[in-house]
């Protein structure tokens, strides 16, 4: 590298690391020493110097150095009294410009031309179809979906797009990967580009989850609206069969068929009372909050489950627990909670592993939350499942109601806590509840 090379490099550096606001004109003796130099060859001494400063950096340092050192260079060549547009590289140059945009883009971009080749891929797309850019560009799609490099799964999805977006024509479509992220592809065809198509793909995972979460809501709110409804239909015969029976009870005990009363009347109390704790933990109330021992709460259900875990031959482990640790809710609310998330991993387990079932619960302080988890080495869930967890009535087990989980999330989210669950099939799951410090 020549000595006014190595300034230009130096100069430009310092131009393109700087605070946008502070950067400093192009040096008079520095752009003196290139007065008769062609444009093409600044143009070019430009090029390998950029490349030089933003190899290595981080993606968005990258763009911001490409974007930078065009000014730089405009600002260089005006001071050398030359034109940009002296050279039609200076023009590839701005073009290179627009693809480094295109190329740092957080979506996956595309460009096929009218005769179906790839004249245009960026980093992320190449990253998502695992081929380098090099080995895809100048391909027709079919060829990609038959490369054998391309793993297998990504070449179904394609073919499986291709028929949706090309042959039906639907502008977009929405995949799911395997490891559960959400991608929304989209394609751009014709008119607007001149015959070429573009294809985008967006990971659009959070987007979902925020509209789950709102879909979420509505359920739950409905959900509410019918157990009110089916609490004041279902209580007020149950309270008339009650006041009945008490009143048949003296006929009975002079048939000695007394017993048959007690039974009636225990079951119709036991019936009221499982609405009752129905209506108050779907109710949208705001929970009453006191400062409870989270180790005692948890010792406490436990105690509920020992006879359930000797019947299906499981363990339970608890803790290590810090013993000082409080956390403020309303216990019978959250209680009901742990009990239906431990109950169903008592469930998970007994039905796939009997004797090795294992379940931990465990908390931690975990600013701003008190963490509890529930993990079992159960049989897992997929991903559609994972997906559903939480909404009314949703089961899969024979006898289920498909409660549990919504009413536990419903009182987790009522205290302002999060409910989150990691599952593998075949490898067990884990819950964490975590509520406000
Ligand atoms: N620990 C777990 N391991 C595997 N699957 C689970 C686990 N916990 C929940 N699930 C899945 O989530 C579904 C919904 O659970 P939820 O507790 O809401 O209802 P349920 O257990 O089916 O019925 P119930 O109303 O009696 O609790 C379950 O049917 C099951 O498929
Ligand atoms: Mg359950």
């Amino acid at each position: 590298m020549s000595i006014a090379e190595e300034l230009y490099l130096e100069a430009l550096a310092d131009y393109v690391l700087q605070d946008h606001s502070q950067n400093k004109m192009p040096d008079p003796g520095l752009t003196e020493r290139f007065s008769s130099v062609s444009v093409t060859d600044i143009v070019e001494l430009h090029r390998v110097s950029t490349r030089r400063i933003a190899e290595g950096k981080p993606e968005d340092q990258a763009l911001r150095i490409y974007d930078a050192s065009l000014r730089f260079l405009t600002d260089f060549l005006a001071h050398c009294n030359k034109s940009v547009y002296a050279a039609p590289s200076s023009l590839v140059l701005l073009k290179n410009k627009y693809e480094n945009v295109l190329q740092h883009m957080d979506s996956g971009i595309a460009l096929f031309n009218e005769s179906g080749r790839l004249t245009f891929i960026n980093m992320n797309m190449a990253r998502l179809i695992g081929l380098p850019r090099k080995a895809l560009i100048g391909f027709r799609l079919i060829d990609v979906m038959r490369n054998r490099m391309v793993p297998r799964k990504i070449r179904k999805s394609m073919l499986h797009l291709y028929r949706e977006m090309v042959d039906y024509r639907t502008p977009y479509h929405e995949i799911t990967t395997g490891q559960g992220r959400h991608l929304l592809v989209t394609v751009t065809y014709e008119n607007e580009l001149d015959g070429d198509v573009l294809i985008s793909v967006k990971d659009v995972t959070e987007y979902k989850r925020i509209e789950q979460a709102a879909y979420q809501n509505d359920k739950l709110a409905i959900l509410g609206k019918i157990s009110a409804a089916i609490a004041h239909e279902i209580r007020n015969p149950l309270t008339s069969i009650r006041g009945f029976v008490q009143f048949l009870k003296p006929e009975l005990t002079r048939m000695g068929k007394h017993e048959y009363a007690d039974i009636i009347l225990d079951e119709i109390d036991r019936a009221n009372s499982i609405i009752h704790e129905f209506l108050n933990s779907s109710k949208p109330t705001a929970p009453l909050k006191k400062p409870v021992l989270v180790h005692a709460f948890i010792k406490d259900v436990m105690l509920l489950f020992e006879s359930d875990a000797l019947l299906h031959q499981c363990r339970i482990e608890v803790g290590p627990i810090d013993q000082t640790l409080t956390v403020a809710v309303d216990l019978k609310q959250v209680k009901q909670v742990l009990m239906n998330i431990v109950k169903n991993a008592v469930e998970a387990v007994a039905q796939s592993r009997g004797p090795e079932g294992r379940i931990q619960i465990l908390a931690v302080h975990e600013a701003p939350w008190i963490k509890i988890t529930v993990s079992d080495n159960g049989d897992g869930m997929d991903a559609d499942t994972a997906s559903r967890l939480f909404d009314p009535f949703f089961t899969t087990k024979e006898a289920g109601t498909g409660l549990g989980l919504s009413v536990s999330y419903r009182i987790i989210k009522n205290h302002g806590g999060k409910i989150d669950v990691r599952s593998r099939p075949a490898q067990g799951t884990t819950f964490s509840i975590c509520l406000p410090e």
